[in-house]
Parts: C-alpha cells; sequence; structure tokens
C-alpha cells in the first residue's frame, strides 16, 4: 500500500516479549531517520505507552550505547486495554497529540495484529520490524532475538550435558519457543542430544517413550523438550515414569535466562539492517508491510499476505528424524 504523506515524526515501539538486537533496531531507526531530517520519540511499554501518552525524544547519539544490552530501553508489554475499542481510541489521541506521523512496531505476531487493528480507525502508515526469540513470523529468514536466545540456551545445555554425562543421567532440558520448534530444534541439533521434542511433531514423543523403557544407564540421555501444553518437562517426564519408574531422571527449564543477555553479532546486524529498511520505507511511502531479511536479502512484505505462522521447515524436520529418532 503507497500513501502519500510527508513523514516528519516517526514514534517507535517494542511490544510483546524483549529479544536482543531490538536496541540495535531502535539505533538504526534514530541513525536513519536523523539522515533524513526526521524527528523520533520512542514510546514506551508498547501499545501500554502510546494509551497512556509516554513518549520520550530519541536520537541516535544516546542509543549508540544500549547497541550491547539486552532487553529494550524502551521498555516493553503485553497489553490488554489495547484489545479494546477504548484502548485504541486513546492510542490515537496520543498519535494526534504528538503529531506522529508514521509508527515503527517492533514485535512478533501479537504487536502486528495490533498494528494492523489500528489502521482500521487510523489512517497513520505504520512498518513491522520482527523482534521475538521464537523465529516464529513469516517472510524473514530470521527474527531479531532467535540467534542470541539459541547462543545463549546451548552455552547452558553443554553445562548440563557435563554433569549429566558424569552420572549417565537422563535429563530434559525445557526451551522457550511457545508454539514454535525453531529454537528447540537448533538447541537440539547444536548440542548433539539424542532427542528433540517439538509441537511440529505433533507433540507425538512415543518413539523416545520406547528407547527410554529400555534405557539402562550406559551414558547420558539428553532431550531437549520445547516448551507447550502437551509438551514441557514435567509433562515429558511424567509420561517417561510411566514406562520406567526407576529411572534417574532431572529436569532443567531454562526459562528467561535464554531471552536476556548481550545480543549477538548476528542480531546486531539484523536490528541494524531491519532498522534502516523500515526507516526508509516510511520515507518512500510504504506501510503495513513487514521489514524482513528473506534469502539475506531486504525484503518487505505486506502483512495481509504473510502465513499465519512460520513453522519448521521441511529440511530442519528431515534433520531431526536423521539426528534424533530412533
Ligand atoms: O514470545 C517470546 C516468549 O519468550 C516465548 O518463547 C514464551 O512462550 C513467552 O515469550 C513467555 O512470555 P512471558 O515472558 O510473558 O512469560
Amino acid at each position: 500500500m503507497i500513501m502519500v504523506i510527508a513523514i516528519r515524526h516517526i514514534g517507535i515501539f517494542t511490544s510483546g516479549g524483549d529479544a536482543p538486537g531490538m536496541n540495535a533496531a531502535l539505533f538504526a531507526v534514530a541513525k536513519t531517520a536523523e539522515n533524513y531530517g526526521l524527528k523520533v520519540s520512542g514510546i514506551r511499554r508498547g501499545f501500554e505507552g502510546l494509551i497512556d501518552n509516554d513518549l520520550i525524544v530519541l536520537n541516535a547519539k544516546q542509543l549508540q550505547k544500549s547497541m550491547h544490552l539486552g532487553g529494550t530501553i524502551l521498555k516493553t508489554a503485553r497489553s490488554e486495554r489495547f484489545m479494546s475499542e477504548q484502548g485504541q481510541q486513546r492510542a490515537l489521541q496520543t498519535i494526534k497529540k504528538n503529531g506522529l506521523d508514521a509508527i515503527i512496531a517492533i514485535g512478533g505476531d501479537g504487536t502486528f495484529r495490533g498494528m494492523l487493528s489500528l489502521s482500521t480507525i487510523s489512517k497513520i502508515p505504520f512498518i513491522g520490524i520482527p523482534g521475538t526469540i521464537d523465529n516464529d513470523i513469516a517472510g524473514t529468514d530470521y527474527t531479531l532475538g532467535f540467534d542470541s536466545a539459541v547462543n545463549t540456551a546451548i552455552k547452558c545445555i553443554d553445562n548440563i550435558i557435563d554433569t549429566a554425562e558424569s552420572h549417565n543421567r537422563v535429563f530434559l532440558i525445557e526451551v522457550m519457543g511457545r508454539d514454535s520448534g525453531y529454537i528447540g530444534i537448533y538447541c537440539g541439533l547444536s548440542c548433539a542430544v539424542d532427542s528433540i521434542l517439538i509441537p511440529e511433531s505433533n507433540d507425538d514423543f512415543s518413539y523416545l517413550l520406547t528407547k527410554i523403557k529400555h534405557y539402562e544407564s550406559e551414558d547420558a540421555f539428553i532431550v531437549v523438550v520445547a516448551e507447550g501444553d502437551e509438551l514441557g518437562v514435567e509433562h515429558v517426564a511424567s509420561e517417561i515414569r510411566k514406562v520406567n519408574p526407576l529411572i534417574d531422571l532431572r529436569m532443567a527449564k531454562l526459562g528467561h535466562i535464554q531471552r536476556g543477555g548481550n545480543p549477538t553479532a548476528q542480531d546486531r546486524m539484523l536490528g541494524i539492517r531491519l532498522g534502516v529498511l523500515a526507516t526508509k520505507a516510511l520515507t518512500q511511502g510504504e506501510s503495513a508491510k513487514m521489514a524482513g531479511i528473506c534469502n539475506n536479502q531486504p525484503s518487505l512484505s505486506p502483512f495481509e499476505n504473510l502465513p499465519k505462522s512460520h513453522v519448521v521447515n521441511t529440511e530442519l524436520q528431515g534433520l531431526l528424524a536423521l539426528f534424533c529418532e530412533y
């Protein structure tokens, strides 16, 4: 959608789960905007800040110092209030009051759904930047934060393997990813674990139970388990105990450890590339598109054409079958 509105003032926010690399994207937006002579305001706490008129002026010099930090200096939130018509009207008032001509929204699918819903009551141009450790957004090879989260998680898994090997234990290690197995599969393959359970396998782990039934502790047995209602370490542990009650089993949930920490070079560069792309896109009259990197090339995808989810592809599923199923 091409909209002919002169952009002088961009509002930017981070929303949903924080992800390493978000600060790099903020820096890149401020730097590019300054180059074009545009003002940038940071909206704090995502849609919550839009509702509460909580804005700060951003400049590249100040953001340069946050490049190496995980999390988001703008803070973030999952906003219930924005779901209501009243919340969206208040957001609109903030946009008008502050003279925002365009918005850049950094977050995941919930963030983009929120912006699409705002665009039904406002003509404000907006561009999305995919920021979530889950890597579950279509229209980009990788989302901001995924690479950092995987690198943090594999350091933890390597440590657990040392102790598990010393005791010949079965260890279940839970990683994040909500409904997506990307973190699980990247961590599990990178650490050469014995089994990886991800939601894309339809939560079927009967092959693992068969293997574990006859497990005789001659070695450690490491399983990376994606979080989820049908997976998660507690559920898998209880199923394992049913088939092998005497097993020496331990569990670890990596939890939010994997979401924090300094962004990797990959995520810093991704933040820079997406921030520049999103800002340029707005100055060129683009709107309702997501900035992404596809096949390592900058790409803008209209939200309406994006598939709902980005499931683990067949190549990765093939690797999973080759390395982890018995
Ligand atoms: O979306 C990123 C993510 O870290 C998911 O992997 C996880 O399910 C969720 O956020 C946790 O959210 P919260 O921090 O709100 O508990």
